[in-house]
């Protein structure tokens, strides 16, 4: 295995052939013998990093090339996960944009990732321009991202947290400033629970989430399956492909999924692939791994506006296009 030094002494003549590294705690490395178009590459650039793939399948700009190298390779044995990264990151939108119009005027994104066209904050802005939006991520690289691209006014912060310690983040001293968690607020889980393993217990996670939110608040969760036919052996294999490195992941069943929403009432149309939740259009026919729901916290009527915001500002724009 080669780590940084070697990498940087060997310059530009690396020969074809990676794979996904074991490391308990790093990012996914490079191989000895990978062929990569990167002389003299900053630190971070040598190592794969989960949300630069990510990004790299969404079609971002903030990845190198050791990442997209990693995303075609997983890419190759699973064809569907540039769709299924896309219809995730649709229904994200879908759902912010359903939220803030429903009142919802504070978001808590767990896991939210490298920062990408329309944004949350972004997204919620549209229909609400005072939506207050606290991104958390465990990941120095999206952290750095973040400060500089999201917290970028008074109503947008970006927190330090682990999902796996759900009280750090909700008694963060930043987080609780910014937001006001006696009222209702949305909590996003989007494409990061997979990253928990069962010993983590992210039905926990959400439960600890679920006791300190207001009546009303929300809950929005997505999650890799473990695929439809045709698709399980190209999962499984993405999954051993990564089982060691920096991001291993656990597709849950449709089943499962429902689980994390336990103490929430399922908004229509419950727990589906993400691309038919609530979609604007026509979807692509393939159901792509990746299933997603809204929960609501039952205990309130409707959610009340934050004071200053009129109901005119809060649902005049029509649904962004996914
Ligand atoms: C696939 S990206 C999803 C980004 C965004 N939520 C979306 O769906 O577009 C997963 C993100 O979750 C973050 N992540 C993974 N495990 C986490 C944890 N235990 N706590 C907080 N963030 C985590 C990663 O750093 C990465 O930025």
């Amino acid at each position: 295995m080669l780590v940084l030094d070697d990498l940087r002494g060997e310059g530009r003549e690396w020969r074809q052939s990676m794979s996904v590294s074991t490391e308990a705690n790093g990012g996914m490395r490079l191989e000895r013998g990978m062929r990569c178009p990167v002389s003299s590459p900053p630190e971070d650039s040598v190592r794969a990093n989960p949300a630069r793939v990510y990004d790299a399948w969404l079609g971002g700009k903030n990845h190198y090339a050791v990442d997209r190298i990693v995303a075609d390779r997983i890419a190759a044995v699973t064809p569907f996960v540039v769709a299924g990264a896309r219809a995730n990151r649709a229904f994200l939108r879908r759902a912010v944009t359903y939220l803030v119009r429903i009142g919802v005027d504070q978001f808590i994104d767990v896991g939210s990732g490298l920062p990408t066209v329309r944004n949350v904050h972004e997204v919620a802005r549209r229909v609400n321009p005072t939506a207050r939006v606290a991104y958390v991520d465990l990941d120095p690289v999206v952290l750095a991202h973040a400060r500089a691209l999201l917290a970028t006014d008074e109503h947008t912060i970006v927190v330090e947290g682990d999902a796996r310690n759900p009280r750090a983040i909700l008694t963060d001293p930043a987080l609780t400033a910014h937001l006001d968690l006696s009222r209702p607020v949305a909590v996003l889980f989007v494409a990061v629970l997979h990253f928990l393993t069962d010993t983590d217990d992210p039905g926990a996670v959400v439960d600890a989430f679920r006791r300190a939110m207001a009546p009303g608040s929300h809950v929005v969760i997505s999650h890799v399956t473990p695929g439809e036919p045709g698709q399980e052996s190209g999962m499984a294999q993405a999954v051993g492909l990564c089982a060691s490195g920096a991001a291993p992941f656990t597709p849950r069943t449709r089943a499962q999924v429902r689980q994390l929403f336990t103490g929430f009432e399922l908004v229509d149309p419950g727990v589906v692939p993400a691309q038919r939740w609530r979609p604007h259009g026509p979807q692509a026919r393939t159901v792509l791994p990746i299933i997603a729901g809204v929960g609501r916290l039952h205990g309130a009527g409707a959610t009340p506006p934050r004071r200053g915001i009129s109901s005119r500002r809060r649902c005049t724009v029509t649904d962004p296009p996914t």
